[in-house]
Protein backbone atom coordinates (compact mmCIF):
# COMPACT_ATOMS: atom_id res chain seq x y z
CA UNK A 1 0.00 0.00 0.00
CA UNK A 2 2.31 2.76 -0.92
CA UNK A 3 1.73 6.31 -1.65
CA UNK A 4 -1.27 6.73 1.19
CA UNK A 5 -2.44 10.05 0.86
CA UNK A 6 -4.65 11.94 3.42
CA UNK A 7 -7.12 14.68 1.84
CA UNK A 8 -7.43 17.89 3.60
CA UNK A 9 -10.79 17.23 5.71
CA UNK A 10 -9.21 13.82 7.02
CA UNK A 11 -6.50 15.92 8.23
CA UNK A 12 -8.70 18.55 9.91
CA UNK A 13 -10.60 15.14 11.62
CA UNK A 14 -7.18 13.86 12.71
CA UNK A 15 -6.17 17.52 14.30
CA UNK A 16 -6.75 16.29 18.21
CA UNK A 17 -7.65 13.23 18.52
CA UNK A 18 -5.62 10.64 20.41
CA UNK A 19 -6.11 7.13 20.65
CA UNK A 20 -4.97 4.74 23.96
CA UNK A 21 -4.20 1.26 23.32
CA UNK A 22 -2.61 -1.77 25.78
CA UNK A 23 -0.12 -3.81 23.70
CA UNK A 24 0.61 -7.07 24.91
CA UNK A 25 3.59 -8.98 25.99
CA UNK A 26 4.11 -11.77 23.61
CA UNK A 27 6.22 -15.39 24.02
CA UNK A 28 8.70 -16.17 20.65
CA UNK A 29 9.55 -19.30 19.64
CA UNK A 30 7.40 -21.45 21.22
CA UNK A 31 9.97 -23.53 22.48
CA UNK A 32 11.05 -25.65 18.99
CA UNK A 33 9.36 -22.86 16.42
CA UNK A 34 12.67 -20.15 16.58
CA UNK A 35 11.42 -17.02 14.62
CA UNK A 36 8.60 -18.77 13.36
CA UNK A 37 6.27 -19.32 16.05
CA UNK A 38 4.48 -17.02 18.89
CA UNK A 39 1.71 -16.30 21.14
CA UNK A 40 0.45 -13.02 22.57
CA UNK A 41 -0.60 -12.96 26.89
CA UNK A 42 -3.26 -11.51 28.49
CA UNK A 43 -0.61 -9.67 30.83
CA UNK A 44 1.78 -8.18 31.10
CA UNK A 45 0.52 -5.10 28.42
CA UNK A 46 2.18 -1.80 27.69
CA UNK A 47 -0.21 1.80 27.75
CA UNK A 48 0.69 4.04 24.71
CA UNK A 49 -1.05 6.90 23.50
CA UNK A 50 -0.83 8.54 20.08
CA UNK A 51 -2.13 11.93 19.11
CA UNK A 52 -2.00 13.28 15.65
CA UNK A 53 1.05 16.43 16.40
CA UNK A 54 1.43 19.54 14.81
CA UNK A 55 4.93 18.83 14.51
CA UNK A 56 6.09 16.50 11.69
CA UNK A 57 7.56 13.55 12.54
CA UNK A 58 7.72 11.54 15.56
CA UNK A 59 7.84 13.07 18.97
CA UNK A 60 8.06 10.63 21.52
CA UNK A 61 7.62 11.02 25.46
CA UNK A 62 8.52 8.10 27.66
CA UNK A 63 6.44 8.11 30.94
CA UNK A 64 8.31 5.08 32.65
CA UNK A 65 11.73 4.50 34.08
CA UNK A 66 13.18 3.39 31.88
CA UNK A 67 14.73 6.38 30.06
CA UNK A 68 14.84 4.87 26.32
CA UNK A 69 15.70 6.66 23.63
CA UNK A 70 13.70 9.23 22.19
CA UNK A 71 15.24 10.20 18.73
CA UNK A 72 12.36 8.41 16.98
CA UNK A 73 15.14 6.00 14.31
CA UNK A 74 16.62 5.56 17.62
CA UNK A 75 13.55 4.13 19.17
CA UNK A 76 11.75 0.94 19.04
CA UNK A 77 8.40 2.58 18.23
CA UNK A 78 9.47 5.30 16.26
CA UNK A 79 11.22 3.35 13.85
CA UNK A 80 8.23 1.77 13.17
CA UNK A 81 6.24 4.77 12.98
CA UNK A 82 8.59 6.56 10.78
CA UNK A 83 8.45 2.92 8.18
CA UNK A 84 4.65 3.46 8.08
CA UNK A 85 4.96 7.45 7.46
CA UNK A 86 7.44 6.69 4.31
CA UNK A 87 4.41 5.04 2.57
CA UNK A 88 1.98 7.90 3.69
CA UNK A 89 2.47 10.64 0.63
CA UNK A 90 2.28 13.60 2.57
CA UNK A 91 4.73 14.45 5.96
CA UNK A 92 2.21 14.54 9.34
CA UNK A 93 3.32 14.03 13.00
CA UNK A 94 2.39 11.94 15.98
CA UNK A 95 2.94 12.39 19.43
CA UNK A 96 3.73 9.30 21.11
CA UNK A 97 3.41 8.48 25.34
CA UNK A 98 4.81 5.23 26.46
CA UNK A 99 4.30 3.82 29.55
CA UNK A 100 5.87 0.75 29.59
CA UNK A 101 5.45 -2.51 31.73
CA UNK A 102 7.34 -4.88 30.15
CA UNK A 103 10.56 -4.31 31.23
CA UNK A 104 12.98 -4.41 28.34
CA UNK A 105 15.09 -7.31 27.86
CA UNK A 106 13.00 -9.72 29.72
CA UNK A 107 12.58 -11.58 26.27
CA UNK A 108 8.61 -11.50 26.62
CA UNK A 109 8.57 -9.53 23.49
CA UNK A 110 8.79 -5.64 24.60
CA UNK A 111 10.51 -3.67 21.86
CA UNK A 112 7.54 -5.80 19.83
CA UNK A 113 4.79 -4.43 21.86
CA UNK A 114 6.21 -0.71 21.51
CA UNK A 115 6.96 -0.81 18.07
CA UNK A 116 3.49 -2.96 16.79
CA UNK A 117 1.58 -1.23 19.40
CA UNK A 118 2.86 2.39 17.63
CA UNK A 119 2.00 1.40 14.23
CA UNK A 120 -1.49 -0.22 15.13
CA UNK A 121 -2.70 2.78 16.92
CA UNK A 122 -1.46 5.11 14.15
CA UNK A 123 -2.89 3.26 11.96
CA UNK A 124 -6.53 3.37 13.44
CA UNK A 125 -5.93 7.48 13.90
CA UNK A 126 -5.20 7.30 10.68
CA UNK A 127 -8.81 5.53 9.69
CA UNK A 128 -7.53 1.90 8.75
CA UNK A 129 -5.45 2.55 5.88
CA UNK A 130 -3.19 -0.18 6.16
CA UNK A 131 -3.87 -4.23 6.32
CA UNK A 132 -2.47 -6.57 9.40
CA UNK A 133 0.64 -7.42 7.19
CA UNK A 134 1.58 -4.13 5.96
CA UNK A 135 1.77 -3.20 9.93
CA UNK A 136 4.08 -6.17 10.59
CA UNK A 137 6.27 -5.26 7.90
CA UNK A 138 6.27 -1.12 9.17
CA UNK A 139 6.88 -2.89 12.59
CA UNK A 140 9.59 -5.32 12.17
CA UNK A 141 12.15 -2.32 11.89
CA UNK A 142 11.86 -1.68 15.53
CA UNK A 143 12.74 -4.59 15.96
CA UNK A 144 15.75 -4.33 13.61
CA UNK A 145 16.64 -1.38 15.82
CA UNK A 146 16.20 -3.64 19.13
CA UNK A 147 18.18 -6.68 18.19
CA UNK A 148 19.91 -5.90 14.81
CA UNK A 149 18.20 -8.03 13.09
CA UNK A 150 14.05 -7.68 11.48
CA UNK A 151 11.96 -11.06 13.10
CA UNK A 152 8.51 -11.05 13.03
CA UNK A 153 7.19 -13.85 15.97
CA UNK A 154 6.71 -11.27 18.74
CA UNK A 155 5.31 -8.38 16.54
CA UNK A 156 2.98 -11.01 14.58
CA UNK A 157 1.06 -11.97 17.55
CA UNK A 158 0.67 -8.54 19.12
CA UNK A 159 -0.81 -7.92 16.03
CA UNK A 160 -3.03 -10.35 15.14
CA UNK A 161 -3.70 -11.92 18.60
CA UNK A 162 -3.65 -15.31 19.24
CA UNK A 163 -0.95 -17.78 17.91
CA UNK A 164 1.03 -17.17 15.10
CA UNK A 165 3.14 -19.02 12.65
CA UNK A 166 5.54 -16.95 10.19
CA UNK A 167 5.95 -18.91 7.35
CA UNK A 168 8.40 -16.25 5.66
CA UNK A 169 9.02 -12.74 6.34
CA UNK A 170 10.23 -11.99 2.87
CA UNK A 171 7.62 -12.24 1.49
CA UNK A 172 5.76 -12.08 4.23
CA UNK A 173 3.67 -14.88 5.13
CA UNK A 174 1.65 -15.17 8.22
CA UNK A 175 -1.29 -17.77 9.48
CA UNK A 176 -2.96 -16.95 12.61
CA UNK A 177 -3.38 -20.57 14.37
CA UNK A 178 -5.92 -21.80 16.13
CA UNK A 179 -5.22 -22.95 20.15
CA UNK A 180 -7.12 -25.03 22.50
CA UNK A 181 -7.61 -22.59 25.60
CA UNK A 182 -4.23 -22.93 27.29
CA UNK A 183 -2.63 -21.22 30.77
CA UNK A 184 0.75 -19.71 31.07
CA UNK A 185 2.86 -19.26 33.83
CA UNK A 186 5.72 -16.87 33.17
CA UNK A 187 8.72 -16.43 35.49
CA UNK A 188 11.11 -13.64 34.70
CA UNK A 189 14.42 -13.38 36.67
CA UNK A 190 15.40 -9.69 36.92
CA UNK A 191 18.17 -10.39 34.76
CA UNK A 192 18.70 -8.97 30.96
CA UNK A 193 19.22 -11.01 27.97
CA UNK A 194 20.07 -8.66 25.28
CA UNK A 195 17.96 -10.54 21.68
CA UNK A 196 21.18 -9.26 20.03
CA UNK A 197 23.66 -11.32 22.66
CA UNK A 198 21.37 -14.49 22.97
CA UNK A 199 21.74 -13.99 19.07
CA UNK A 200 24.90 -13.91 18.97
CA UNK A 201 25.77 -17.17 20.47
CA UNK A 202 24.19 -19.31 18.18
CA UNK A 203 25.63 -22.09 16.18
CA UNK A 204 24.84 -20.99 12.13
CA UNK A 205 25.34 -24.51 11.43
CA UNK A 206 22.78 -27.59 12.24
CA UNK A 207 23.18 -31.20 12.50
CA UNK A 208 20.71 -32.93 10.04
CA UNK A 209 19.98 -35.36 12.44
CA UNK A 210 19.15 -32.40 15.38
CA UNK A 211 16.90 -30.24 12.04
CA UNK A 212 14.63 -33.69 11.65
CA UNK A 213 14.19 -33.61 14.99
CA UNK A 214 13.22 -29.76 15.09
CA UNK A 215 11.04 -29.85 12.32
CA UNK A 216 9.50 -32.83 13.76
CA UNK A 217 8.62 -30.98 16.85
CA UNK A 218 7.40 -27.96 15.01
CA UNK A 219 4.95 -29.49 12.83
CA UNK A 220 3.66 -31.62 15.68
CA UNK A 221 3.29 -28.37 17.72
CA UNK A 222 0.74 -27.00 14.79
CA UNK A 223 -0.99 -30.00 14.61
CA UNK A 224 -1.37 -30.43 18.48
CA UNK A 225 -2.64 -26.75 18.18
CA UNK A 226 -4.76 -27.37 15.72
CA UNK A 227 -6.60 -30.78 16.95
CA UNK A 228 -6.66 -29.31 20.48
CA UNK A 229 -4.60 -32.27 21.41
CA UNK A 230 -2.75 -31.79 24.31
CA UNK A 231 -0.79 -34.67 24.39
CA UNK A 232 0.96 -34.04 21.64
CA UNK A 233 1.43 -29.78 22.08
CA UNK A 234 3.33 -31.67 25.50
CA UNK A 235 5.46 -33.90 23.61
CA UNK A 236 6.48 -31.30 20.61
CA UNK A 237 7.24 -28.55 23.19
CA UNK A 238 11.16 -29.37 22.88
CA UNK A 239 13.94 -27.74 21.31
CA UNK A 240 17.26 -29.74 20.55
CA UNK A 241 18.65 -26.39 18.58
CA UNK A 242 18.39 -23.14 20.03
CA UNK A 243 17.29 -24.20 23.62
CA UNK A 244 20.58 -26.13 24.65
CA UNK A 245 23.11 -22.99 23.71
CA UNK A 246 20.37 -20.83 25.73
CA UNK A 247 20.09 -21.77 28.75
CA UNK A 248 23.17 -21.41 30.14
CA UNK A 249 22.44 -17.38 30.30
CA UNK A 250 19.46 -18.19 32.44
CA UNK A 251 20.02 -19.64 36.21
CA UNK A 252 18.51 -22.92 37.20
CA UNK A 253 16.77 -23.30 33.99
CA UNK A 254 16.98 -27.00 34.18
CA UNK A 255 15.48 -27.28 37.55
CA UNK A 256 12.77 -25.01 36.64
CA UNK A 257 11.94 -27.02 33.85
CA UNK A 258 11.68 -30.01 35.74
CA UNK A 259 9.86 -29.11 38.70
CA UNK A 260 7.27 -27.11 35.90
CA UNK A 261 6.69 -30.57 34.39
CA UNK A 262 6.33 -32.40 37.73
CA UNK A 263 3.37 -29.62 38.70
CA UNK A 264 1.93 -31.10 35.48
CA UNK A 265 2.71 -29.07 33.03
CA UNK A 266 2.97 -29.68 29.27
CA UNK A 267 5.82 -27.85 28.36
CA UNK A 268 7.57 -24.87 28.02
CA UNK A 269 10.99 -23.30 27.45
CA UNK A 270 13.07 -20.02 27.06
CA UNK A 271 10.76 -17.05 26.36
CA UNK A 272 11.63 -15.83 22.94
CA UNK A 273 15.35 -14.88 23.93
CA UNK A 274 15.06 -15.06 27.60
CA UNK A 275 15.86 -14.64 30.23
CA UNK A 276 11.83 -15.12 30.33
CA UNK A 277 10.70 -18.83 30.91
CA UNK A 278 7.37 -19.57 29.91
CA UNK A 279 5.01 -23.38 30.69
CA UNK A 280 2.18 -24.43 29.01
CA UNK A 281 -0.27 -25.98 31.41
CA UNK A 282 -4.42 -27.35 30.63
CA UNK A 283 -6.14 -25.34 33.81
CA UNK A 284 -5.39 -22.77 35.71
CA UNK A 285 -4.87 -24.85 39.03
CA UNK A 286 -1.95 -26.31 37.16
CA UNK A 287 -0.29 -23.33 36.05
CA UNK A 288 -0.41 -21.50 40.07
CA UNK A 289 1.26 -24.58 40.99
CA UNK A 290 3.78 -24.27 38.48
CA UNK A 291 4.07 -20.92 39.29
CA UNK A 292 4.82 -21.71 42.86
CA UNK A 293 7.48 -24.05 41.72
CA UNK A 294 9.21 -20.96 39.71
CA UNK A 295 9.04 -19.01 42.56
CA UNK A 296 10.88 -21.42 45.18
CA UNK A 297 13.61 -21.98 42.82
CA UNK A 298 14.63 -18.60 42.77
CA UNK A 299 13.64 -17.61 45.88
CA UNK A 300 16.23 -20.05 46.89
CA UNK A 301 18.76 -18.23 45.12
CA UNK A 302 17.83 -14.87 46.04
CA UNK A 303 16.96 -13.82 42.78
CA UNK A 304 14.69 -11.23 42.29
CA UNK A 305 11.79 -11.94 39.76
CA UNK A 306 8.32 -11.37 38.72
CA UNK A 307 5.97 -14.10 38.02
CA UNK A 308 2.52 -13.96 36.00
CA UNK A 309 -0.12 -16.58 35.47
CA UNK A 310 -2.03 -15.67 32.37
CA UNK A 311 -4.18 -17.04 29.13
CA UNK A 312 -3.54 -16.37 25.56
CA UNK A 313 -4.33 -12.93 24.24
CA UNK A 314 -6.80 -13.61 21.30
CA UNK A 315 -7.56 -9.74 20.64
CA UNK A 316 -3.74 -8.49 19.99
CA UNK A 317 -3.38 -5.30 20.68
CA UNK A 318 -6.69 -3.60 22.01
CA UNK A 319 -8.37 -0.36 21.64
CA UNK A 320 -8.76 1.10 25.42
CA UNK A 321 -10.01 5.15 24.76
N1 LIG B 1 12.92 -15.32 17.73
C1 LIG B 1 13.60 -14.29 18.44
C2 LIG B 1 14.81 -14.89 19.12
C3 LIG B 1 12.68 -13.71 19.46
O1 LIG B 1 14.65 -15.93 19.76
O2 LIG B 1 15.90 -14.34 19.01
C4 LIG B 1 13.29 -12.64 20.30
O3 LIG B 1 12.31 -12.19 21.22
Amino acid sequence: MKGTSLSGVERDALRGRSITIHSPATVANMVCGFDVLGFAVQEPYDIMRIGFSENKGVTIINEDEYDLPTKPEDNVAGAALLAMMEELEEGIGFELRINKQIKPGSGVGSSAASAAGAVVAANRLLGERFTKEDLVRFAMNGEKVASGVKHADNIAPCIYGGVTLIRSIFPLDIVPLHAPPLYVSIVHPQIEVRTSDARGILKQQVQLKDAIRQWGNIAGLVAGLLKNDYALIGRSLEDVLIEPVRSILIPDFEEIKKRSKDAGALGGGISGSGPSIFMLSKDEQTARLVEQEMKAVYARLLLDHHTYVTTINMEGVKFIG
